[in-house]
C-alpha cells in the first residue's frame, strides 16, 4: 500500500455514507499557495504572528495594520485559484448529501462550486462596520495593483455611521457567529463520515466538531501530512495532502 492509497475499510465507509461533512482548515488551501498559520512562517507572516494581529486588542492598538494585513491577505487569495482538493469536494457534493464546514476566511470552496455552510472564522470577502456592524460594500477593484504588501492602510469609513470598517473575521476571542455554529454543530452531529483536512486542530471551539462526531458515532477521518491535536481522538488518520487525498474519496463509488 502506498501512502496515499487508503484503507479499505474507509473506502467502504466512504462508500455508504449518506450524509458527509467535509470540516477544512487553512491545510486545504495550502496547494493553492494560500500560507497557513502555524507552518513555516513567510512574507508578512514571517515578521507579524497572525495569532497577535487577529484580535480586537491588535484592532485597537494599530487598525491600520490590522487592516492592511487583512486587505493584503484578501488580494492574494483573489490572484490563487482553488486546488484538486476543492474541486473534489464540490464533485463529491453532486453525488452525496455533503456539508462543507470551513474554518478559511478565503471562498476556495465556493470558487471551486461548493456551497459553505458555515464558515466559522468569518470572510475576508464580508468586512462591516466596526461601529454599527452594517456590512461594508467595498469595490474589489481596490485589490488591483496591490501584489506588494503595505505596512499600514487607513480603513475606510462606515457610509452609515462614519466608524472604521472592520475586517469580516472572527477575532481571538470573539465568539463565533451565532448561526454558523449552530449549523456545524449540527451537521457534525448527524453525519456518517467527516472529513478533516487541514487544521492543526488547536482553535476552539471549531476542533470541538470532530471530537462531537465521534460521540455521535460517526466515522472521523483526518487527511493531513502531519500530526495534530486532533490525530489520537479520530478514527483514521491519513498522512496526505488533501490535494492527493479529496479526489480519491470523491472518486469512492
Ligand atoms: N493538505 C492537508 N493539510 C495540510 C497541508 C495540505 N497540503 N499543508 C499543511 N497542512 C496542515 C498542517 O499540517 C496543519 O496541521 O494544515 C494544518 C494547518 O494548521 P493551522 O495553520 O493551525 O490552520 P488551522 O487549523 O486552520 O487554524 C485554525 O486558527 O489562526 C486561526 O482563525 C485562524 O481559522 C484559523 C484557525
Amino acid at each position: 500500500m502506498t501512502p496515499i492509497e487508503p484503507d479499505a475499510a474507509l473506502l467502504d465507509t466512504v462508500r455508504s455514507a449518506e450524509r458527509v461533512v467535509v470540516f477544512s482548515g487553512a491545510g486545504m488551501s495550502a496547494e493553492s499557495g494560500v500560507p497557513t498559520f502555524r507552518d513555516a512562517l513567510t512574507g508578512l507572516w514571517a515578521r507579524f504572528d497572525p495569532t497577535e494581529l487577529a484580535t480586537p486588542q491588535a484592532w485597537e492598538r494599530d487598525p491600520d495594520l490590522v487592516w492592511a494585513w487583512y486587505e493584503w491577505r484578501a488580494a492574494m487569495v483573489r490572484r490563487v485559484a482553488p486546488n484538486a482538493g476543492h474541486r473534489a469536494v464540490a464533485d463529491w457534493a453532486r453525488s452525496a448529501q455533503l456539508t462543507v464546514v470551513t474554518q478559511n476566511v478565503d471562498d476556495l470552496h465556493e470558487r471551486a462550486g461548493s456551497a459553505v455552510a458555515a464558515h466559522l472564522h468569518g470572510s475576508l470577502y464580508a468586512p462591516r462596520c466596526g461601529g454599527c456592524t452594517r456590512p461594508a460594500e467595498l469595490d474589489d477593484d481596490r485589490f488591483d495593483g496591490m501584489a506588494e504588501p503595505a505596512e499600514r492602510m487607513t480603513p475606510p469609513s462606515c457610509v452609515h455611521c462614519g466608524a472604521a470598517v472592520r475586517p469580516g473575521a472572527v477575532w481571538f476571542g470573539e465568539p463565533l457567529p451565532d448561526a454558523a455554529w449552530a449549523t456545524a454543530a449540527d451537521a457534525a452531529e448527524n453525519c456518517d463520515l467527516m472529513v478533516v483536512v487541514g487544521t492543526s486542530g488547536v482553535v476552539y471551539p471549531a476542533a470541538e466538531l470532530p471530537l462531537r462526531a465521534v460521540r455521535a458515532g460517526a466515522t472521523v477521518v483526518e487527511v493531513n501530512p502531519q500530526r495534530t491535536d486532533l490525530t489520537d481522538a479520530v478514527t483514521h488518520s491519513w498522512r496526505v495532502t488533501a490535494a492527493e487525498a479529496l479526489p480519491i474519496l470523491a472518486a469512492v463509488r
